[in-house]
Order: C-alpha cells, then structure tokens, then sequence
C-alpha cells in the first residue's frame, strides 16, 4: 500500500536535509535514505513520491553514485533535483555534460505548463543555482518546461511519466517560489494533503525529562553554554525541564565575543535563575593554539579542549552525568554530512566528541533549524537581545583569524569586530543581517598613517543575509555604513592597513573565512 511517506534520496547535497525539512513543514514524513537502499525501503513501503537529491559528483564520474534504473517503472512519482536530475537523464538515455557553471542566483523563465509551477504568477523567478554539468540531450517522455540564460534544461518534465526534474534548488531560502514548487510536487503530483507542522516546547521538555529521569533521580545535566542563541535556548528547555537538577557551564576562552561572560551571568542568573559556573581557561585555549594555522587542525583543538575543560569542571560537580549541547541541524549536516557529501568543515561542538565520552549526551534541538530554534526561545520568554543574536561560530575568533592566533592578533579581532557590531546596530542593521563580522586576512598591505608607513593587515568584514544558513547573499550595506566601518578601523585599531568588504554569496563560498 502506498504511504503519506516522501523518500529523499541523498546523493550528497549539503541541502538534502533542507529539503526533508521543507516536507517536514507541509506536516508529511519522510525518510533519508542512501542511493543503495532505496529499493528495500521500497520494497517495505511503497513512498508517496520519491525526492532525488543534489550532490557533489559528476554522473559520468567513476564511482559517482547511481541508483536501480527499475525506480522510474515503479509509478511512483519522482522529482530529480540538480545531480538527481542529471542523474535521472543520464539513466534514462539523455545526455549530460560538463556545461556552464552556475553557482548563486540566477533567473528562470517558466515557458511551458508544469503541475510544479501551479500558482507561480510571475513568469521569471529567481533561483539558486550549484552545478557545474548539464543535460543537453532529454530522455524520450520528456520536454522542456523553464530554462535560464545559461541552461535550456533548467525545468524539465515526463508528464505521463510524473517524473520531474529541477537543475537549480527549490530548497533553499533564496529561490524564490521554492517551498511553492515543492509543495506543489507534495499536493498537486504526489496527491498528499498537506498541514503545517508545529513544534511543543512542552513535548521537546517531557522528553527530556523522561531522558534523565528513566536513569535516576539524583543525575544532573551540565551545559556548554556560550551565551549564544542555540546553547542557551537549549540550556532554557533543559532548565524548565530539569530545574536545580541543571548547572550551565560557561568556558570563558578569549575566543567569545567581548562581554560574553557578563551576558551570560545575565541570561543564565537574571534570567534563568541559574546560577553559570565560569570557568577562566583563555591562557590554556591560546597555549593549545600556539603556531596552529590550519583551520581544520583549530577546531578540532578548540573541540576537544571545551570537552576537557567541562570533564574538568564537572568533576566538582555531583551527580553530573549528562551533557547539553546546543547541536542544532545545520551543525549535524555541515559536519558530519551524508555517505556522499564532501565534508565542508568540522563544528567543534560535534566533531570534537571523544568515543569514550561518559556523559549521556542532551540534544534538544538537534532536528531543528535557526528560525526554529529562535521561535522556541521567544515561547520560553526569552527576550529579543537574546533570540535574536547573531550565531557565533564555537571556535570563536580562532576561525576568524586567518593563519595563527597570537595574543595581539586577538586583540585587532576583537576590537574590528566590536566596531562591526556597534556600527550596524548604531545604524539599525545588526538585526536585519543574518550575520555581520571582522576577519583578520593574514594579507599585508600597505597605508600611511599620519605621516608613517605602514605594512600592516587588511581586515574584511562580511556582512550577509541568510535564513536556513545553507544559502546566503551578501548584504548591500549602504555606503556611508560601509564609509563608517572602514574609517574607524583603520584609525582605532593599532596596525591596520585596510578595509575590504567581502562581496561572495554561499555557495560557493561559507560564511565563515576558515
Ligand atoms: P559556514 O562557514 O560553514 O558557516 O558557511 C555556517 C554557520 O555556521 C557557523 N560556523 C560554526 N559554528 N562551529 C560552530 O558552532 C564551527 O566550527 C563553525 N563554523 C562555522 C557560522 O558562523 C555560520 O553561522
């Protein structure tokens, strides 16, 4: 019998899971299942329709990942998007090639009549663009519904077939229309009615609960709190949850944001009414660190030093068995990835975790992405200054600080990144920006200031809007902000030669530097 089930084949996008998330939220289920075992899950129950993912691979590569031919005459219905779209043409006898690279936005123009596109009333939209192949030559069935300047088959379909195929991301934030199309391929193709779906902040609490609880009655949960939104909303669940039974853990490295310490003795004592342990470890981060330039090798330091400190700290601690961590979704995916994803960075607060960790680990929001997590924060009474901050990387400046991290590189970071955020939010911008900051490059270049030469480091600042962090676009800043930024760098922070502003949208390039 066929399910209110929708399969999600990944073949190693960064956004697979995006699009599992854009189901999530028309309330259907669906599964991630690996390119070799769709078959069996099919066999064990017959999807709705099937979703092929993007990925990183070339179909005419060796070892590329493919999938049983026998799926497309199962008469289930299927949407191929990006790599799964060129996947399914290449199987079905069209023909893909290296073509123009597209990575960013781009327009399409709908040209022909397309279930998927019911609703859309603009005839140009803009999309999101990753590949670097092409299908020029269609499987027989099919026919081209909307193309770019730059791919003929950018929308494609087999109408009698119901088999669809997308070269750009429906998934993401920035192609607009994107949850439109996928919704309509949910409804309107797969025959599915659709509900949004709503997170219980209750729910997420008695599951924690039941968590410790089923253990003993006398356990104790410690938290890696960074004062940032994802550990102190989860810090907040696991609080109403567990109330005394509760101690936040603050490591104060150097590496936070300047004041980091006093907001979070404010959100956890004030707030809260949780007193924070703040353990003072800067010294032991920047010895650790000392001669360390390559970004990997940093996050993987600074990973396992917050682990050691808190096995450290908790050992003054009774009773403390389990371990909250702020995880959320994008962390898992971005760090751990799926069997054919290209690994992109480690997050220190997954990648770091030794095997043999004694504490039970507590994830409350480790399904759930940014916007999510804010919401549950604001339904926990959290207030705006908190629910609204920037995401801060865990590795903190050590990532923002190209090559090694000194003493006084550190100091030039801070104080950049402090003009960053006291000129947006001067001028109303820091809540408007997905995320804004200083990088220090590791380029020299030249200035004279005063009547002095100087060879000093350039500094970039990025500035970028973003909602689901997979995709982003740079911000277009007015000028005289820009102005502003720039001269106060230059003149208030000792040995600074430069300003640049960072123009890349993601993809290709990561929000952050390292
Ligand atoms: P990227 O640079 O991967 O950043 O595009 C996506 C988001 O993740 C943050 N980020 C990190 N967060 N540990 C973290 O907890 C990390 O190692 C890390 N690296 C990047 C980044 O600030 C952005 O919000």
């Amino acid at each position: 019998m066929t399910s209110r089930m929708i399969y999600i084949v990944d073949f190693g996008s960064q956004t697979a899971h995006l699009i599992g998330r854009r189901i999530r939220d028309l309330g259907i289920e669906h599964i991630v299942t690996k390119p070799s075992e769709i078959m069996s899950a099919i066999q064990k129950q017959k999807p709705a329709g099937i979703i092929f993912s993007g990925g990183p691979s070339s179909v005419y590569e060796k070892n590329a990942p493919t999938i049983d031919k026998k799926i497309f005459q199962l008469n289930i219905p299927i949407l191929g998007i990006c790599y799964g779209w060129q996947l399914t043409a290449h199987l079905l006898d069209g023909k893909v090639v290296q073509g123009s690279r597209e990575y960013g936005p781009t327009k399409v123009t709908i040209d022909k009549h397309n279930p998927l596109f019911k609703g859309i009333a603009t005839k140009d939209i803009a999309v999101w663009m990753s590949h670097g192949d092409e299908v020029v030559m269609l499987p027989t069935g099919f026919d081209y519904h909307a193309f770019t300047p730059q791919v003929k088959a950018a929308g494609v379909a087999d109408i009698e077939r119901n088999i669809f195929g997308l070269q750009f991301h429906p998934e993401v934030e920035h192609t607009q229309e994107g949850r439109v199309i996928l919704k309509n391929f949910v409804e309107k193709v797969c025959g599915l009615k659709t509900a949004p779906r709503s997170i219980s902040v209750d729910q997420i609490t008695n599951e924690i609960r039941e968590q410790v609880e089923q253990y003993d009655n006398k356990s104790v949960a410690i938290a890696a709190v960074s004062g940032g939104v994802d550990s102190t909303v989860a810090s907040a669940l696991v609080a109403k949850a567990l109330g005394k039974r509760f101690i936040p853990i603050f490591c104060n490295n150097g590496l936070m944001r300047y004041g980091t310490d006093k907001e979070v003795r404010m959100i956890f004592q004030d707030i809260l009414g949780v007193k924070p342990m703040i353990v003072n470890c800067k010294k032991d981060f920047l010895r650790a660190l000392k001669d360390v330039a390559d970004p990997e090798k940093k996050r993987i330091i600074i990973g396992k030093k917050y682990i050691d400190t808190f096995v450290k700290a908790a050992e003054h601690i009774p009773h403390a068995k389990f371990l909250v961590q702020g995880t959320i979704y994008s962390d898992v995916i971005e760090s751990k990835g799926s069997e054919h994803a290209h690994k992109i960075k480690s997050h220190h607060n997954v990648g770091g975790l030794p095997k043999n960790l004694t504490f039970t680990l507590i994830e409350p929001l480790r399904s759930c992405y940014k916007d999510e997590v804010r919401m549950i924060g604001r339904r926990l009474g959290l207030p705006e200054w908190v629910t609204q901050k920037q995401p801060f990387p865990g590795p903190g400046y050590a990532i923002r600080i190209i090559g090694k991290v000194t003493e006084q590189r550190l100091l030039k970071e801070i104080q950049a990144d402090q003009i960053v955020c006291d000129v947006l939010k001067k001028h109303g911008m820091y809540d408007k920006v997905f995320q804004s900051f200083a990088i220090m490059t590791g380029a020299l270049s030249t200035a004279v200031k005063g009547d002095g030469r100087i060879y000093g480091e350039v500094v970039a600042i990025r500035v970028y809007d973003s909602s689901d962090v997979m995709t982003a676009g740079w911000s277009h800043l007015p000028y005289d902000i820009m102005q502003e930024l720039s001269t106060r760098i230059v003149n208030e922070v000792e040995g600074v030669s430069r300003v640049v502003y960072d123009i890349t949208t993601k993809p290709p390039a990561t929000m952050e530097w390292e």
